[in-house]
């Protein structure tokens, strides 16, 4: 079945791995992503598949709506995996506005759009926005949370995703605009920018740099492997009903500061250095303001009706990125020095 899907946010960690699987796994498709390239978009995360004939890039700043607008009337799209974001709660604590005008009003950008090109006709078209757990707030001890759990943002990041979230349910309801949203926990993988927790960690220990750590590093995350969340997501594109809600997540909770040790251990064992080495560069800092203690995701309706699950155990899963970002210390390198921003100008320039 031919069809012709817009990927926000592909140069970025996620998008970058949505990208390559439906690329590589759905030739009858034609995938067009579309993203700004902000400091996180990096074209690099797609060079294996950057020259098929089913894959398209377009540098689009979803912030403005007539480039959105051009972007629809370029291409016949048929459905919408959105995903292009600020995500990094530390900066939406020091930059809130970029994380109001890209996570709410790009998102808005793109409902317009969709709704102003499908609303004769909305049958087998798709608006499935991605999002985070993170919306629903923090948990105390004990619980998990469901699709039915209310909202409860807690900092501009996740405060701005919430709006986002809404305003994809006011259009469904009151356009009759089809679309899904899913909600994830923290993931990790090949790809991510080394500013998030993993990729941060594991750039410090082989650089003999200091671990930090906010707080005592008693917050707990859910983490789930990047491939995971991408296989969830091409189930729920597939096979999702319109107007729903799911929950994904690697029934997967670690304390910060035994994730780290975890981390250290693993590294110790492919750097040959001495136990507990890497662990001496834990080093606690100034909390994040409002951090959230503990996010769990029940992701039993995900399971039960689409039956997904996640793959890889954690210490394998772990293992699997520690081993790429070692194999891959070009891409961390041009990343640190800015060198991969370049990328786009030497593959795309003149066009
Ligand atoms: P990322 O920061 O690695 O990538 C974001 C991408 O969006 C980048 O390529 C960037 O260039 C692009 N982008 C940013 N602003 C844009 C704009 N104005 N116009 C067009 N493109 C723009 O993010 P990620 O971690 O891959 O997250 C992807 C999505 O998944 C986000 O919506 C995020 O909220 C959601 N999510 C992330 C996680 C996680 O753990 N990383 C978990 C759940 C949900
Ligand atoms: O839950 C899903 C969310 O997970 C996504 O929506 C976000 O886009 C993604 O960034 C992630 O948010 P977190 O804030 O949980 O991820 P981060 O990697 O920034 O931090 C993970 C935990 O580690 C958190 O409790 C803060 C802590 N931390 C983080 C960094 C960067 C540290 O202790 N030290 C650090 O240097």
């Amino acid at each position: 079945m031919k069809r012709t899907i817009l990927i926000t946010g592909g140069a970025g960690f996620i998008g970058s791995h949505v990208v390559k699987r439906f690329v590589r796994k759905y030739s009858s498709y034609l995938i067009v992503n579309g993203d700004k390239l902000t400091y996180a978009g990096n074209l690099e995360n797609l060079t294996d598949i950057e020259k098929e004939k089913n894959y398209k890039f377009e540098k689009t700043d979803i912030i403005e709506k007539q480039a959105v607008l051009d972007l629809f009337e370029k291409y016949d799209f048929d459905a919408v995996i959105h995903l292009a974001a600020e995500s990094h709660v530390d900066r939406s604590i020091t930059d809130p506005d970029a994380f109001v005008f890209t996570n709410i009003i790009g998102t808005v950008n793109l409902l317009n759009a969709s709704l102003n090109k499908w609303k004769n006709d909305f049958e087998r078209k798709l608006f499935y926005h991605i999002s985070t757990d993170e919306v629903y707030g923090s948990l105390g001890k004990e619980g998990q949370f469901t699709e039915k759990t209310s909202y409860d943002p807690k900092s501009p990041y996740s405060a701005s995703k919430a709006s986002s979230d809404h305003m994809v349910r006011a259009y469904s309801h009151t356009f009759g605009l089809p679309a899904i949203i899913s909600n994830c926990s923290n993931n990790y993988g090949p790809n991510q920018f080394p500013e998030k927790l993993i990729p941060l960690a594991i750039n410090n220990i082989k650089n003999n740099k200091p671990i930090p750590v906010y707080g005592k590093g008693e917050n707990i995350r859910d983490w789930i492997y990047v491939e995971d969340h991408a296989s969830a997501i091409d189930l729920i594109f597939h096979g999702g009903k319109i107007g729903e809600t799911y929950n994904i997540g690697g029934n997967n909770e670690w304390k910060n500061l035994d994730l780290i040790l975890l981390l250290c251990r693993i590294m110790d064992k492919k750097l040959n250095r001495a136990a507990g080495t890497s662990e001496k560069l834990i080093t606690y800092v100034k909390d994040r303001p409002g951090h959230d203690l503990r996010y769990a995701i029940d992701s039993s309706k995900l399971q039960t009706e689409l039956g997904w699950s996640p793959i890889p155990e954690f210490a394998q899963g772990l293992e699997k990125t520690v081993d790429w970002y070692l194999a891959n210390t070009k891409w961390l390198e041009r990343i640190i020095s800015g060198d991969y921003s370049k990328y786009y100008d030497k593959m795309y320039s003149g066009r």
